[in-house]
């Protein structure tokens, strides 16, 4: 798996801004502890889709600021907090391959990939603390949200009874808060009204969901060069997504094979991958699609309320990209 996601995908009008976003993440990585710093500047320097940093730029646009420099800070500790969840992540859930390399835990070990997690955030709260108590408070709370997104995912783990709402209570807490909290960010520090911020937020919120979904479908559909990241790891991992957990509504066959499999500890690869298989034929995957849609159309009907420019736009058409990444 060589792919490594280097080019910047996303061109919204803030290239510029997300290359400083770049400089800043490897300027905060810098530790007299070498580990530390190589450890994160492997994930860092692989690239990633730097959707965090991309809504919070375009939110800080979409209404109107200007000066550059603070949200350039700002989008680059949301990547830093991001890039934290991911190795930390991949412990968890036992991902071997993340953004096209070896994951931090399987090159350096458990121990500093848990160390160079905490650093990152650390760093985060570095960039964030000289900001306004609203935004420290709003990033610490999507830092809170997240970790208990993963308590919760944690609870339903190897679990039969996972409902589509308590899915959408996980995506959301793990994946869609923390989003919400950047487009906020980017709206308070434009200078934007309450209503306008709270637009940008809701946006964040549903795109985030929309995004989780597309993740949980790629899980099933997607190609390991192109996402740089193992696939058919949730099911083997335990976890009932939307996928699966429309699929084993759809025949007797479905759900006694994929409630066998995400009840056991070592599932065999055989056995996943016929459960893929049954999940990609029950019709699921266009149902989950579907869901992912309905939650970027809520996403965009929120944004009908921002005055129209470049940048909204731009958080206007990060929508369809997301709906139809296949990275
Ligand atoms: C992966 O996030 C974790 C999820 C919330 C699904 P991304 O898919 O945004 O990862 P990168 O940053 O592009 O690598
Ligand atoms: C994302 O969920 C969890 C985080 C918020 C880090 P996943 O566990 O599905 O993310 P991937 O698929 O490993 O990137
Ligand atoms: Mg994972
Ligand atoms: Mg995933």
């Amino acid at each position: 798996m060589r792919h490594c996601m280097t080019t910047k995908p996303w061109d919204f009008g803030i290239q510029d801004e997300l290359r400083r976003v770049d400089e800043k993440l490897s300027d905060m990585v810098q530790s007299e502890e070498s580990v530390l710093t190589d450890a994160a500047m492997h994930v860092i320097s692989a690239g990633g889709k730097r959707l965090r940093p991309t809504v919070t730029i375009l939110s800080y646009r979409a209404l109107g600021g200007k000066d550059t420099d603070r949200i350039v800070d700002i989008a680059a500790a949301f990547e830093l907090i991001h890039s934290a969840t991911l190795i930390h992540d991949d412990i968890n859930d036992g991902g071997s391959t993340r953004r096209g390399r070896e994951s931090v835990y399987k090159k350096w070990g458990l121990h500093d990939a848990i160390v160079t997690g905490d650093f990152l955030f650390v760093k985060a709260f570095r960039i964030g603390g000289v900001f306004d108590k609203v935004i420290v408070e709003t990033t610490a709370d999507a830092c809170a949200a997240l970790a208990e997104g993963e308590v919760l995912q944690n609870r339903f783990r190897h679990r039969k009874d996972l409902t589509v709402d308590a899915y959408l209570r996980v995506a959301e807490r793990k994946t869609a808060m923390p989003i919400k909290a950047g487009a906020m960010v980017g709206g308070y520090l434009a200078g934007g009204s309450a209503n306008d911020i709270q637009t940008l937020g809701s946006y964040g919120l549903d795109l985030g969901i929309a995004f989780q979904i597309i993740d949980d479908i790629l899980d099933f559909t997607g190609d390991e060069d192109r996402l740089g990241k193992m696939v058919g790891n949730d099911l083997k991992e335990g976890h009932l997504t939307l996928p699966s957990l429309l699929a084993i509504k759809s025949s007797e066959e479905a759900r006694k094979a994929i409630l066998d499999v995400v009840s056991q500890e070592n599932p065999s690869s055989d056995e996943v991958r016929r459960c893929t298989e049954l999940v990609i034929k029950s019709g699921a995957i266009e149902k989950a699609k579907g869901m992912g849609e309905y939650y970027g159309m809520e996403a965009l009907g929120h944004l009908g309320c921002l005055l129209g420019n470049e940048y909204s736009k731009g958080l206007r058409n990060l929508v369809s990209r997301v709906l139809g990444r296949d990275f």
